[in-house]
């Protein structure tokens, strides 16, 4: 039976171990995550996503309340136009960011950085471009372009120094949206350096509608496989979603996939970014606890615990301090939710939204908690403690587990 580390991911002459830890925003694949996978010789992700937040949390920035007190005369208007990112702070938060991980990155493996499309953050191609030139500036390994088709978003570094030697790549849930995105980059003659394919299964937002269960990760990397073969194109792809054990990771590299994406399993380690209860919830989760809904403005289906503490939370919209979710004319779903809410009930002080989350205010709170579809398999993945808590496990402990264990087994602590 095959493992793993029978395999390798091959990006020209480097060699890593086919495992990639997807990004998850806000800060969740942190920093620290990220490195321990570069050690370990796989790829791990860090996220731009609220990165102004994130410099603040552990750079002495107080890039958001600088924006709140910029814009705080508006903070009672429902037209949210005006609320713009200062391009120079989005470029200096970026930075700092993206070099902390790069400057203490030890081993073979790689960083990469994980940028989501939906974030239009009122002037969706100024602050994209920034995003991702500052981050190849400060030296990021890759960059995957997520939640979005991108279809632009190449031509947005194509003068950057580093636009043909720095690792990019997309994510995509059916050979439709690839080909989209290599038609439209065809003028460039840079194709994408991997591809990631993502099912139904995973975690965060879906590329898909309510019907996601109609569909299965390993007939949409098949579908993608004969569409390079095709058209010729030999692209490492990358599948991800619901890839539990090292067995199931073996079983899509002899199906051809060149890695496997994985991150739900990660999310109970030490070294990720959640807060130790939250993590607790996510092991104590059944099959029933996991939904997926509507709630993410961004129009994408997400998958999250039934139990978040952000859902029906009808703060008001915070988008004078976050606002990464405003398009281009600084609409977002939730102001509008939030402003029906303010019509019907005037006089309830505290109002509740079902329909849409503030997601911005209630990722960066740690209070909206997304999560893979197998999250309820993670308590199959530890020991319990004296205590009743579940143990938090290594993400040297999880990788391996991936890399070197066979079939459905899963290696517990010590
Ligand atoms: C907590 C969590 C947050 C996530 N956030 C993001 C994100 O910000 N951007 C993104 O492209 N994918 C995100 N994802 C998807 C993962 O990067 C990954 O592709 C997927 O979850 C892999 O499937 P698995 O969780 O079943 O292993 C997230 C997943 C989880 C579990």
């Amino acid at each position: 039976m095959k493992r793993v580390d029978d395999f390798r991911l091959r990006f020209g002459k480097q060699e890593l171990v086919p495992i990639v830890i997807g990004g998850m925003g806000v800060d969740i694949s942190n920093a620290e995550l990220a490195l321990e996978v570069a050690r370990l010789g796989g790829i791990g992700h860090i996220s731009d996503a609220m990165v102004q937040t994130v410099s603040d949390r552990h750079f002495d920035t107080k890039f958001v309340s600088q924006k709140l007190k910029q814009y705080k005369h508006n903070v009672a208007s429902s037209d949210k136009s005006s609320v713009q990112f200062n391009l120079a702070v989005l470029e200096e938060a970026t930075r700092n960011h993206v070099r902390r991980s790069m400057e203490a990155k030890r081993g073979d493996g790689l960083i990469f950085i994980n940028c989501m499309e939906k974030l239009t953050m009122n002037a969706p191609r100024d602050t994209l471009r920034m995003r991702l030139n500052a981050a190849l500036d400060a030296g990021i390994d890759g960059i995957t372009l997520s939640a979005g088709l991108h279809l632009g978003s190449f031509a947005l570094i194509e003068d950057h120094p580093r636009f043909r030697d720095a690792k990019l790549g997309i994510i995509v849930s059916s050979s439709r949206a690839l080909g989209m995105f290599l038609r439209k980059n065809a003028r460039l003659q840079r194709l994408p350096d991997f591809i990631v394919v993502e099912g139904p299964l995973a975690g965060g937002h879906l590329g898909f509608g309510l019907d996601w269960a109609k569909y299965d990760l390993r007939s949409i990397l098949d579908e993608v496989l004969a569409f390079l073969k095709n058209e010729h194109l030999d692209i490492p792809v990358i599948a991800a979603g619901g890839i539990f054990t090292g067995g199931d990771a073996a079983a899509f590299l002899e199906q051809g996939a060149a890695a496997v994406q994985v991150a739900t399993r990660f999310t109970v380690t030490q070294e990720c970014g959640l807060p130790d209860k939250v993590k607790q919830e996510y092991f104590k989760a059944s099959e029933a606890d996991i939904e997926v809904n509507t709630l993410s403005p961004t129009g994408y289906p997400m998958r999250m615990l039934k139990g978040s503490p952000g859902i029906g939370s009808g703060i008001r919209p915070n988008c004078e301090a976050f606002g990464y979710l405003l398009d281009a004319n600084g609409n977002c779903a939730y102001i509008d939710a939030y402003n029906r809410e303010v019509a019907l009930h005037p006089k309830v002080k505290k109002l509740s939204v079902k329909d849409k989350t503030c997601l911005c205010t209630h990722m960066r709170n740690f209070d909206i908690w997304t999560c893979g579809h197998y999250t309820y398999r993670l308590k199959d993945t530890t020991r319990r403690l004296p205590d009743g808590e579940y143990r938090l496990l290594s993400a040297e402990h999880v990788f391996h587990d991936y890399q070197f264990s066979s079939g459905q087994t899963i290696a517990l602590p010590d």
